[in-house]
């Protein structure tokens, strides 16, 4: 996943200067999501103040070591996976009371005990390292466990990855199905999940291999997995730089971002898809997945189809499709920024998505977008990147959860059904800037690559009124 090198943000700043007067019209922000929680650093509802300290003094519990990853609401709980990336992470999914409206930076209570978390010498805990969970609108919460702890220290494999299903009525465990090895390869990372619950008897599930670039398919009724492999699940190797907030690395990771529709009339859904490295979108009908027969033959290659390119710069991480009003949000942690498209739209360009929130502080590394039942969007930043390659400033603010109706998020963007499309000089500016394609050995130079970024959250950032 990594290498690291510290510096070098892009300072294509003066041209800016250049580029500036020719985009200078009337622009409006948006950026409508208010910060519901936040912390410095996550702390837990222990049964006694004694034992969370002893905790603290045994180093089963380092707060420095806890960072919040993936989230989901359900109800009245908000839940987040707290991934074991290195030691003294006590529980790796818990939750907040939402009707508890006390403090804007709760302890969180483990889910479903903190029995399911607990590390000994014998065997692993029920729940080990999630990612990404989803709850369905049947009401069972599906844990996609890496089964791998301290991922950034000691690397140990616990368990197998291992889909969990939880009864939110009573959170009880109503199945465990491990991935046996047709599921994994070397090198298989399982991060994200998606869930087609049209059925709640036939329910159809997800699961992204962001290590090994493929996808498994899980069956409820069947009990049964398959793992389909397409070159679309792979990384671009040209889209693996990534700079954060002066902090730039490299990733190569592959399938990522899964977003599944409402169902279609055929009666089957889209899956929205994107490895994390790459600028890319796809999407394939759930009626080539679901089959497994079809979904692991040879023939389905045609049937998986290419939407476009967001643009240089703009690899993206979680996705989430809000089904009342088909739009797809997604996280652009190079731009700092949640975006969105509308999927009625058959463009799939830079200009045809949506800014639906930038900004430097507050959505320093999007990490996880979910839209709720009652058609909130919910966004979780966490600053990955600086827990990761540096330090995390535990006198900052450091994560975030915040929120809106999606009607107000999505208001005066690309993807509010009143906006009017954008000029046309943000393309022919684009086509202008874009380096010649005929030399494929002239990569692009961090410094384009600011710049792209810049004309992108210029496009990204601002509805061009179409009053002139
Ligand atoms: C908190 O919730 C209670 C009961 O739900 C409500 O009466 C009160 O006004 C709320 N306070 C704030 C600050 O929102
Ligand atoms: C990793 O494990 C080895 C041997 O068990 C130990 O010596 C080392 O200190 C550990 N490193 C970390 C970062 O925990
Ligand atoms: C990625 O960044 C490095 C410098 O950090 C640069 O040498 C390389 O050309 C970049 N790769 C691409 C594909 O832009
Ligand atoms: C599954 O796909 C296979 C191969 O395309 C086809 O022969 C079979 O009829 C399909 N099964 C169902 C239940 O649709």
């Amino acid at each position: 996943m990594v290498s690291k090198e510290r510096g070098l943000a892009a300072n294509g700043l003066f041209l800016l200067f250049l580029i500036f007067p020719i985009l200078f019209t009337k622009v409006e922000c948006n950026d409508n999501l208010r910060v519901a929680y936040e912390w410095k650093q996550i702390d837990f509802n222990y049964p006694s103040e004694e034992q969370r300290q002893q905790a603290i003094d045994s180093k089963e519990f380092i707060a420095a070591n806890v960072i919040p990853l993936g989230l989901e609401v359900y109800r009245s709980r908000l839940f987040v996976t707290l991934p074991r990336w290195k030691g003294g992470v006590p529980a790796s999914l818990a939750y907040l009371d939402l009707n508890d409206n006390t403090t804007k930076s709760p302890r969180l209570t483990p889910f479903p005990s903190w029995q399911a978390h607990r590390l000994s010498s014998d065997d692993p805990p029920e729940i080990v390292s999630p990612f990404r969970i989803r709850a369905d609108k049947c009401g069972r919460l599906w844990v996609l466990d890496t089964g791998v702890a301290d991922i950034l220290g000691n690397t140990t494999v616990l368990r197998p990855t291992t889909l969990l299903v939880y009864d939110l009525h009573n959170d009880n465990l109503l199945r465990r199905f491990p991935f046996t090895s047709g599921l994994t390869k070397q090198d298989t990372f399982f991060a994200n999940i998606a869930v087609e619950d049209g059925d709640c008897m036939d329910t159809f599930v997800y699961c992204g291999d962001l290590g090994a670039s493929g996808l498994v398919v899980y069956s409820w009724k069947q009990q049964d997995a398959w793992r389909v492999n397409h070159n679309y699940f792979h990384p671009d190797p040209l889209a693996g730089n990534y700079s954060i907030d002066g902090i730039s690395f490299q990733w190569d990771d592959g399938l990522f971002g899964l977003a599944i529709s409402k169902q279609q009339p055929d009666g089957y859904a889209t899956l929205y898809f994107h490895p994390l490295s790459s600028t890319m979108e796809f999407s394939v009908s759930t009626m080539i997945l679901r089959n497994k027969t079809k979904a692991t033959s040879n023939d389905i290659y045609k049937e998986f189809k290419i939407l476009g390119s967001r643009g240089p710069n703009a690899q993206a991480g979680a996705s989430f499709l809000d089904q009342l009003t088909g739009v797809l949000f997604y996280a652009l942690p190079n731009l700092n920024a949640v975006a969105c498209w509308k999927t009625s739209n058959r463009a799939y360009t830079i200009k045809s998505q949506g800014r639906v929130y930038m900004s430097s502080t507050e959505m320093v590394f999007p990490n996880d977008i979910k839209v709720d039942d009652q058609d909130r969007l919910w966004v979780l930043s966490d600053r990955l990147h600086k827990y990761m390659y540096a330090e995390l400033d535990s006198n900052d603010v450091n994560f975030r959860i915040l929120t809106a109706h999606v009607q107000e998020a999505i208001e005066n963007t690309a993807c509010d059904t009143k906006t009017k499309p954008l000029p046309d000089i943000i393309n022919r500016l684009g086509d202008i800037l874009r380096p010649t394609q005929t030399s494929p050995s002239s990569a692009p130079s961090l410094q384009s690559f600011g710049i792209y970024s810049l004309i992108l959250s210029l496009v990204l950032g601002t509805r061009f009124m179409a009053t002139m």
